[in-house]
């Protein structure tokens, strides 16, 4: 039922954890698949090694901010990490990360004969300016899809970074240097906060934000590239049950991935989030989720497309929620009152923004056509 087929390649289930340090070695990556997903990114590697800065990840009750950069064991030490990540079966994708194209085949080739299953390109992290800048600019990106193309013979993946003013524009060309697929989205550029007391910011320098604070930036990337672009696409950001990956699917991921979800709850929530796809698939009678695939794409129209209804919002007869008032304190058109264990909405007053909707606790609010 939860069968996938992404880029030729057959997963059990869409269900993929992405790159980052809880996938930095052979053992994380094992883990990773005995945990029950259906396909495992490596740590991004890349030709260099680098020195971890410490600390380099912060997070709070929303997600996380991170200037952990790529992997720290070498390309060659890959070779017994693959074998180690193999040894019990499962897909195995190698991330890499570099500056220049023949840099990135370099690799590419490498982690291909270390037996890694396809490929995704890294080359948005907000955390290293260079690299957002590639992430932007489609003929850069497009030189260094092609040549990783036509080093392997694996599918190559690109992964793209919200962090660009045109991401159609990017996915466009990955697709025309014959990528196989756009994994999106890359961490954000951002600061999780500032302690008042120190004056010291989250971290040393700007990280990139992940979990929740970016999952309506995934999905509308994931949408739009789904909108413009024939191309499969993996969605990934603020992952952490199997509605936020429905949601993903239903504006056009094929497959999802999850970071953050996993750092801060474990590698069960795998396990918990695949089942409860395939008790949503059952209750739904899904044989497949890619009958799902881009449902609420037709949906989902260009603002000038969007007519102007004569909605206003009604009540149904649910009583209230105790003490509670949101909706009178949404209203920013005072169409609302509270009256008892119920309230009053004034339709000369009312406009149909539909906020009440959403902030009603009780689902005792809704917009009448
Ligand atoms: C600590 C940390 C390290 C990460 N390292 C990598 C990396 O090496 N390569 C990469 O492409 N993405 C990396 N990412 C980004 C994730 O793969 C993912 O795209 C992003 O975090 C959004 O998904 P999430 O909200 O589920 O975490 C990292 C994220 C975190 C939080
Ligand atoms: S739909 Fe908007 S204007 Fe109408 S009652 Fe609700 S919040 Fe007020
Ligand atoms: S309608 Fe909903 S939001 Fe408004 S007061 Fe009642 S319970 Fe609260």
């Amino acid at each position: 039922m939860l069968e996938t087929k992404f880029l030729g390649m057959n997963l059990p289930n869409p269900v993929m954890v992405a790159a980052g340090p809880w996938n930095r070695d052979g053992e994380g990556l094992k883990e990773s698949l005995e945990a029950g997903a259906g396909a495992v990114v490596t740590e991004s590697i890349i030709s260099d090694i680098m020195l971890d800065v410490r600390p380099r990840i912060s997070s709070d009750r929303f997600g996380a901010e991170n200037i952990r950069m790529y992997s720290d064991i070498q390309i060659e030490g890959w070779e017994r990490e693959m074998n180690i990540a193999k040894s019990g079966g499962g897909i195995v994708i190698a991330s890499v990360s570099g500056h220049t194209p023949s840099e990135l085949a370099y690799l590419a080739s490498k982690m291909e004969r270390f037996g890694a299953d396809a490929i995704e390109l890294s080359v948005s992290n907000p955390a290293a300016e260079s690299l957002e800048v590639v992430a932007s600019h489609a003929d850069i990106l497009f030189d260094m899809t092609k040549e990783v193309v036509s080093a392997v013979d694996i599918p190559v993946m690109v992964k793209l970074s919200q962090n660009t003013t045109n991401i159609s524009k990017v996915a466009k060309a990955v697709k025309e240097a014959g990528g196989s697929g756009v994994t999106a989205i890359n961490t954000v550029r951002g600061i999780l906060g500032v302690d008042l007391e120190t004056g010291v910011p989250s971290l040393s320098t700007y990280g990139g934000i992940s979990g929740e604070y970016i999952r309506p930036l995934g999905l509308a990337s994931v949408a739009t590239i789904a909108q413009t672009v024939d191309i499969p696409i993996c969605g990934v950001g603020g992952i952490s049950s199997a509605q936020n990956a429905l949601e993903y699917m239903m504006l056009g991921a094929s497959a999802v991935q999850v970071g953050t979800g996993i750092m801060l709850e474990g590698k069960g929530s795998i396990r918990k989030i695949v089942q409860e796809l395939e008790i949503w698939a059952q209750d739904h009678n899904i044989e497949n989720l890619s009958e799902i695939r881009g449902k609420a794409l037709e949906n989902l129209k260009a603002f000038d497309e969007i007519k102007f209804e004569p909605a206003v919002s009604h009540a149904n007869g649910v009583p209230c929620s105790e003490n509670c008032s949101k909706c009178v304190n949404a209203c920013m058109y005072r169409a609302i009152s509270r009256e008892g264990d119920s309230i009053r909405i004034d339709w000369t007053k009312c406009t149909g923004c539909g906020l009440c909707t959403s902030v009603c606790p009780a689902k005792k609010l809704k917009l009448n056509l």
